[in-house]
């Protein structure tokens, strides 16, 4: 396939909405660049991206992604150092776990070419976006749904890329406590759990909102068989530490492939501390919690990057989780956001310079 983005077509913006934007007081996705990467899928081939003033889109009422949820999506930040040069976190990966999505809802795999120089000159073009203010980034979603028509209930042929990046703050602001479910679930075993599915966040909605109105921020998922076992939060890996070792789950059907879970891993196995990948269950967190060898609860994830669990409940107790001196979780933070920012070296080879 030909899938040389050599010749990338670009239409500027005629004015930039920079201006209006209050860089010192951003919040988490809710503004949005000058330009967005467009590229369609049609005739059985991906077209050459383009680059295009952001605007809305314009679908068919028929369009698939109506009726049947065709519907993928990546999380990304690009971070900007001191000498404003930017930079990228493991960008490969994101692109690889697109396709792994896009292979799971039926949807064509898009050329790594594509993703990379389309991101890349998208990034050039509205670098002056990317905040340099403290724990602030340019939050960039690169997302795929079916754009082509028909209400036959089958994969459509027609799909649209698009990458749209917006100046952001942290997901969480202040402290995060987080509700054991034990009702709903958000995956099952074969199902698209593994995967960055719109639906799979729809599907979330409803009893996150039940446990919002009980005074929580987040879910935390227990697996959808016998509610066992921890397994991740609505948009974050989970951690915790027991005594001195870093715990989290294995990855399965059921659970993201997280790229800050595993950087978090590999920074944690380098630092000397005793890393564990196991299954976690309910009752040895609480247990752990009451005896006070639960030390942290952490998530992870592009959005929230390491967020501190302050609190969490089941069946009723809230057991909190009091802040401790050199916690992993601030070690780990530090450690990847200055790997991310270019504040110190990466040995892993995880930056991309654009
Ligand atoms: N789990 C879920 C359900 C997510 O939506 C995310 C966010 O992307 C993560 C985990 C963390 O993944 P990553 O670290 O690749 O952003
Ligand atoms: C991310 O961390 O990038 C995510 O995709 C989470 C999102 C649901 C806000």
């Amino acid at each position: 396939m030909e899938t040389s983005t050599k010749n990338l077509k670009i239409e500027k913006a005629k004015t930039s909405k920079i201006d209006q934007v209050d860089f010192d007081n951003l919040a988490f996705g809710s503004v949005f660049t000058d330009h967005m990467l467009v590229c369609k899928y049609q005739n059985g081939a991906w077209e050459l991206p383009k680059i295009v003033p952001y605007q809305p889109i314009n679908l068919d009422p028929s369009a698939k992604i109506f009726h049947y949820g065709q519907s993928i999506f990546e999380g990304m930040k690009a971070y900007k150092d001191e000498n404003d040069d930017v930079w990228l976190f493991r960008p490969f990966d994101n692109h690889k776990r697109l396709n792994i999505s896009a292979k799971r809802m039926a949807i064509p795999e898009l050329p790594e070419e594509y993703f990379i120089d389309g991101l890349t000159a998208l990034l050039e073009l509205d670098k002056k976006w990317i905040p340099k203010t403290a724990g602030s980034s340019l939050y960039i979603r690169p997302f795929v749904f079916a754009s082509g028509n028909g209400l036959h209930a089958s994969p459509a042929d027609a799909y649209t890329f698009i990458v749209i990046c917006a100046p952001s703050a942290a997901y969480f602001s202040g402290k995060v406590k987080v509700l054991i479910e034990e009702t709903y679930s958000r995956s099952a075993n074969g199902g698209v759990g593994y995967a960055k599915a719109g639906g799979n966040y729809a599907g979330q909605f409803y009893p996150t909102q039940l446990a919002i109105e009980k005074g929580y921020n987040q879910v935390i998922w227990t697996d959808d068989n016998t509610h066992e076992y921890i397994e991740e939060a609505g948009a974050m890996n989970i951690f915790v530490r027991i005594n001195d070792s870093l715990i989290t789950g294995p990855t399965s059907d059921r659970i993201l492939d997280g790229i800050t879970r595993k950087s978090i891993l590999e920074i944690a196995k380098d630092k000397g501390i005793a890393v564990e990948v196991r299954k976690i269950t309910v009752s040895e967190v609480v247990e752990a919690a009451k005896n006070g060898s639960l030390k942290e609860m952490f998530g992870a994830g592009t959005a929230a990057v390491v967020s501190p669990i302050a609190t969490f409940g089941y069946r009723g107790t809230d057991y909190d989780l009091p802040e401790i001196p050199n916690s992993y979780a601030a070690m780990l933070k530090k450690r990847i956001t200055d790997i991310q920012y270019n504040r110190d070296q990466d040995k892993f080879g995880w930056r991309f310079k654009v």
